[in-house]
């Protein structure tokens, strides 16, 4: 299951000074520099390369937002991740007779039905247990996963 990070860069103040950066000829100061964009605001004059004096001068810019969206193929989530995201309200207390995660006898009974039953169990909810144990976007295999990590971890 592929997930997706959203990375959103909001804004980037860069404010460059000629006199932190005195060994530094001009073109390197200026390439370094270099706005991305530059922020009009109404009523204010217009920004030009003329304002850039290199000169201890301060620039102020700001980025334009930008929403890059990566898509990552890490596979599914690991046992423990979405057990400690989705499952541990209830399994870690055993709340309305939730099998508590490290019992490992109750686990071990539950499994006689077979993991996939067990799966399908946990996908359609079972009285208090809401669908997915609220896991939404939950595969079956994350389901499985996270099972099995109740199953076997240490209490
Ligand atoms: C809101 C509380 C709650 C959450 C969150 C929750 N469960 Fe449960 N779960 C229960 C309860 C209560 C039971 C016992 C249901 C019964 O037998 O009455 C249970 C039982 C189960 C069972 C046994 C089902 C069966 O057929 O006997 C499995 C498997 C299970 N949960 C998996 C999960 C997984 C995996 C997660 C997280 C993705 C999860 N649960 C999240 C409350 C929860």
């Amino acid at each position: 299951m592929k997930g997706f990070i959203r990375i959103i860069l909001i804004a980037s103040v860069t404010i460059a000074s000629f006199s932190q950066a005195k060994h530094m000829d001009e073109d390197t100061i200026d390439k370094r520099t270099s706005p991305v964009g530059k922020v009009n605001i109404e009523g204010m004059p217009v920004a030009t390369e003329a304002d850039n004096n290199s000169m201890g001068h301060e620039e102020t810019v700001i980025a334009a937002e930008e929403v890059v969206e990566v898509t990552t193929s890490t596979g599914a989530r690991a046992g423990d991740a979405v057990y400690n995201t989705y499952c541990i309200a209830c399994h870690s207390i055993g709340l309305a007779n939730a099998p508590k995660a490290g019992d490992s006898a109750a686990w071990t009974k539950l499994l006689e039905v077979g993991m996939d039953t067990l799966v399908a169990s946990a996908v359609k909810g079972k009285n208090v247990m809401p669908p997915n144990g609220t896991c939404a976007d939950c595969s079956d295999e994350e389901l499985e996963s996270a099972i099995t990590f109740m199953s076997t971890m240490n209490p």
